[in-house]
Formats: structure tokens, sequence, C-alpha cells
């Protein structure tokens, strides 16, 4: 590659990419808590919805609504180079790019250009990123779970991946997946770095297994360094209760703090509200915990580039 070859990558230091091939593992939940979390703490926030199916949409409560354009204008973009035009103000300090059914054209298209010219595919979502990244502090996408050319045009993009694993059979296979995919990215991205491997608990007694996850991540990644001390745990009650109301995990437990105690309801001075989720604090604090983390092994990793 000449010297003229290499893709500027101004103001796309701080992207992160939520990626394993599996589905189910949380990309889509930490992407938008992970998100929330950092914007109320007063970041300027970019999510990219990167699934044609669009799921982000879904926890952040826009999805069918008259602004969801079920990702014309990312696939626009990544096509023919049309600038981006963020949905503004999803949340204080956050923005958002919605994912959906017009990605899976602009895969389509992504594997016809890579046919010509497989630099340009890989690139495809850096170049879309680069011209609004600067508008944040940070970005993060949110990968489908399939889709060869629309994941690795988000590794493309990446500065950082960050792999949500579960702790089950297939978290191993997960793992080796990321790992190989990194493999083909790192001609048109060599600085791509591995941030972290976060656990998404597949049930409460998840410490007796969170060993043969570390296993799988060694086998992977060559360190269990990778593996985030904090993990998600398991509950899913209020997992479905954000997603039908469209609010994010702290924002549910905002609500259930909120609403009538039931010994008010009991004594008669408060009405019952909609039954509510009673674990929503305990996952709160998990997703809490994880954000303070990820924002300590990113400038971990900054300092680490910048020595
Ligand atoms: N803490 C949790 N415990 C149990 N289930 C959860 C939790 N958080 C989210 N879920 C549910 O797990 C499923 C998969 O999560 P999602 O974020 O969509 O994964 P992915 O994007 O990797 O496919 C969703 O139905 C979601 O509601
Ligand atoms: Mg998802």
């Amino acid at each position: 590659m000449t010297t003229s070859e290499i893709f500027d990558r101004t103001g796309l230091d701080r992207v992160c990419a939520f990626v394993n091939g599996k589905g189910g593992v949380l990309k889509t939940t930490l992407t938008a808590n992970l998100g929330g979390l950092l914007a109320v703490a007063g970041w300027r926030v970019l999510l990219v919805d990167f699934d044609p199916q669009g799921n982000l949409g879904l926890d952040l409560g826009y999805r069918h609504q008259a602004e969801d354009d079920d990702g014309l204008g990312m696939a626009q973009s990544l096509m023919f180079g049309a600038p981006l035009n963020p949905l503004k103000g999803v949340r204080p300090n956050l923005d958002v790019v919605p994912g959906g059914a017009h990605l899976d054209q602009a895969a389509a298209g992504l594997v016809s250009l890579a046919g010509k010219d497989s630099r340009k595919a890989k690139l495809a979502l850096a170049s879309a990123l680069a011209p609004v990244a600067t508008q944040y502090d940070i970005i993060f996408i949110d990968c489908p779970p399939g889709n060869e050319p629309l994941q690795l045009a988000a590794l493309g993009a990446a500065s950082q991946i960050i792999v949500p694993t579960k702790t089950d059979r297939g978290g191993r296979e997960g793992l080796l997946g990321v790992a190989k995919r990194l493999d083909s990215v790192i001609d048109v991205n060599p600085g791509i770095d591995l941030l972290g491997v976060i656990i998404a608990a597949t049930s409460s007694s998840a410490k007796s297994v969170q060993r043969t996850v570390r296993e799988a991540i060694i086998e992977a990644f060559g360190t269990a360094d990778v593996l985030f001390e904090n993990m998600v745990r398991h509950a899913e009650s209020p997992a479905q209760a954000v997603r039908e109301r469209g609010v994010l995990v702290h924002e549910l437990e905002e609500q259930v703090n909120s609403g009538p105690k039931w010994y008010e309801v009991l004594r008669g001075t408060a009405k019952a509200g909609p039954s509510q989720p009673r674990s929503a604090g305990n996952v709160a604090e998990d997703l809490h915990n994880v954000a303070q983390e990820l924002v300590t092994r990113l400038e971990a990793a900054e300092k680490r580039n910048a020595s």
C-alpha cells in the first residue's frame, strides 16, 4: 500500500464496534444502554445501528416511528457516499443512525463493490462516518450477527471492538469467529484493538461457568486480560420490559423507583401502577459498572497507543 492510499482516520479514534457472529449475546442491549449511560454522563454519543433487524430502535423507542428510516440513510451513504444525517437528540447528547431492512440492499452493494475494490468496501462505513465523527466523543456500532459484508465494513471503521459473549457452549465459537474476522480487516485498519470481552450471563449461577469462558477467550485471543471484570447478570423481566416500552434500563429503574410503593397501595394512599420488574435495579447497576470499566479500558488503551 502506498502512502497516498492510507485512509485518513482523523476523528475515528473512538469508534467501538459491538461484534459477535452470534445473535442474542446482548450486542444491541449494550450498545443502547452503555451509549445511553455515557450520554447521561455528558459525552456526545453517536450510535450506529448496523443491523438489518433494526433492534436498536426498540431499545431506544424510535422503531417504526415517523423518524425511523429503516436504514435508508445509512444504506445510501454506504452505496453512494450520500452524507450521513443522524437522528438528533434521541436522548440528550445521544444521536442515532437507524438500521433496518435497507441495510440488506447495502450489503449486496458492498459485495459487488468488494469484487472490484475490496479496500473500498471495507472502508465504506469509515468513509461515511468520518465527516460527522468530530461532532462526537464516542461512536458505537451495533453489528449484525451474520452478514459478512456489513461486519467487515463495521470492523473497517472501528478503532476498538467489544465482544459480548454468553456463558454457554456457543460462546467459544462466537469468539473464534471474531478473531478470524479481525484478520480480514487488518490490511485497511491495522490499528484496530480489542477493548474487551463482556460476559452476558445465561443464569444467575454464572460464576462457575465463567472459567469455561476464560478458556475460550485465551484460545481465541491469547490472553484473558481482555475479559471485563464486570458482567451483566441474567434477568428476563426487566429485559422484556425495556424493549416493550422503548426505554433504557436506567430509565426503567427510575420509573420503578418513582412508582407507588406496595405498602402505599396496601394502605390505599396510592393506586397500583403497571407491574414493575424488581430486578431492574440490579441490571442497571451491572450496566453502570460495565460503562465505567469501558471508560477505564478505553483510557488505558489510548495511553498505550500514545506511548
Ligand atoms: N440482562 C439480561 N438478562 C436476560 N436477557 C436479556 C438481558 N438483557 C437483554 N436481554 C434479552 O436478550 C435478548 C438478546 O439481546 P440483544 O441485545 O438483542 O442481543 P444481540 O443484539 O446480540 O442479538 C433480547 O431479547 C433482550 O431483551
Ligand atoms: Mg442485535
